[in-house]
């Protein structure tokens, strides 16, 4: 009672018309804001006065949300769902929040988000935060059929850090050609393939620290140079430094100025190579034959200090055998008639053992 007589006094002090506040929601219709903070809500507050511009629903207990929750909000521009269990997203969720500009939907679980779960009216919509709000890995094909679906062709800046994602479905962002900042830091991405990052011209801050990369592949090297004008953020990736790094680390050498934490990237295996910083592998040689010119030069040399000593060897054996040629000579003619005499007995007993005559004489005689 005391509460409405204060609120009276205040609406006559302000001279304002007062619209009435949903329960457990706070007002203030001079900053055109409702708060319904950390207030046990299980459902989407109804009763929002038209007014408000900023609507904070955070820290409660919403877990599903749909086109019939939000309505009569034509002016509303930032919605702040954060903190919420929200785990379906229905189909044309947003779509009568012709202002909307900023969508906060981070810490929450989302598991089904339909395909047009984003679609906004005339495309006002700035900055969508999904920090930490996937329910597990497999929502990302979801997302991506959102992006997809969705007329986000507006969205400068997305935040999908703190997911878990392990992949990113090809061309996921491929509709969203106005982005300039892509969080996607603390996931577990290993790889960027062809065309996962196609449609992002624009961009201009990619963020992939904290992830487990453990090699920038040239595949991905060319995906960040489609990039032309993004600064990259790549710290805190178990980088692997052996010969398949390298590279990445000469790419580092030629593009510090567009990974803005170029200094801080170091290897993490081999535990040898632990804490070099990528720069200075690039200078030092990880001793790999295939693309090290130096190595190339040092084994052909070694080549050729083998064919001389080879050759070498060989010149001494002709002048050797040349030196002894006469005793060699007799000793060939010596082993000949060695031959000779063994090859001319054989014959002779072979003769003697074939001839009909003789073996019936040797049989009779031992009879
Ligand atoms: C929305 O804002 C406009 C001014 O920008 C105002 O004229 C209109 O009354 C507002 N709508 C509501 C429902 O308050
Ligand atoms: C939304 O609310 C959360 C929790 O209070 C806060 O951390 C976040 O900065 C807010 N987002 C915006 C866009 O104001
Ligand atoms: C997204 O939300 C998280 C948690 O509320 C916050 O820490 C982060 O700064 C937000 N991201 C952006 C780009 O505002
Ligand atoms: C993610 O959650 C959904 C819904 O509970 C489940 O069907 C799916 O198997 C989960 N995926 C993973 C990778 O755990
Ligand atoms: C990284 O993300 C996980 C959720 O995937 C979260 O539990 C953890 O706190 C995050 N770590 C940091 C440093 O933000
Ligand atoms: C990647 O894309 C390029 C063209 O951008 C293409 O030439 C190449 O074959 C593709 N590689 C794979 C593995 O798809
Ligand atoms: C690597 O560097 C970090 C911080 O600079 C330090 O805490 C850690 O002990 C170092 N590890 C090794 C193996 O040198
Ligand atoms: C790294 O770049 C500098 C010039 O920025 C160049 O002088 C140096 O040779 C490069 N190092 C390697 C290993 O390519």
């Amino acid at each position: 009672m005391r509460d409405l007589a204060r609120r009276l006094a205040l609406c006559a002090l302000l001279g304002s018309v007062c619209a009435p506040c949903p329960q457990r929601c706070e007002c203030s219709e001079m900053a055109l804001t409702v708060k319904c903070v950390s207030k046990d809500l299980r459902s989407f507050p109804a009763g929002i006065p038209g007014y408000t511009r900023s609507l904070f629903v955070t820290g409660n207990q919403i877990s599903r949300l749909g086109p019939e929750s939000i309505r009569g909000l034509d002016n509303l521009t930032i919605l702040n769902l954060s903190g919420n269990r929200i785990s379906v997203l229905e189909s044309h969720t947003f779509s009568r929040l012709h202002r909307l500009r900023s969508l906060d939907l981070s810490n929450n679980q989302l598991a089904v988000i339909h395909p047009e779960a984003f679609s906004v009216p005339n495309q006002f919509l700035r900055e969508l935060n999904l920090s930490m709000a996937l329910y597990n890995h497999s929502a990302v094909l979801d997302l991506a059929g959102s992006f997809r679906w969705s007329s986000l062709s507006s969205l400068t800046v997305l935040d999908l850090s703190n997911n878990g994602l392990i992949f990113l479905p090809s061309q996921i962002f491929s509709n969203l050609n106005s982005l300039h900042q892509l969080l996607l830091s603390n996931n577990s991405l290993v790889a960027i393939h062809n065309s996962t990052l196609s449609g992002l011209e624009s961009l201009q801050e990619l963020h992939l620290t904290h992830n487990a990369f453990k090699m920038f592949p040239e595949e991905v090297l060319r995906e960040f140079d489609s990039l032309p004008r993004a600064t990259l953020f790549l710290r805190e990736n178990p980088l692997t430094c052996t010969c398949g790094i390298e590279p990445f680390a000469l790419w580092l050498n030629s593009s510090q100025n567009r990974v803005a934490d170029a200094e801080d990237l170091v290897c993490s295996f081999p535990a040898a190579m632990r804490n070099t910083s990528l720069l200075a592998v690039g200078r030092l040689t990880l001793e790999c034959h295939q693309t090290d010119p130096e190595a190339d030069v040092a084994l052909q040399t070694s080549y050729v200090f083998l064919g001389l000593v080879l050759g070498f060897i060989g010149l001494i054996f002709l002048f050797v055998l040349f030196l002894n040629r006469k005793g060699i000579k007799k000793r060939i003619n010596d082993m000949r008639d060695a031959c000779r005499e063994v090859w001319e007995g054989y014959h002779y007993r072979f003769e003697l053992d074939s001839d009909p005559r003789l073996s019936q004489l040797s049989n009779s005689a031992d009879a």
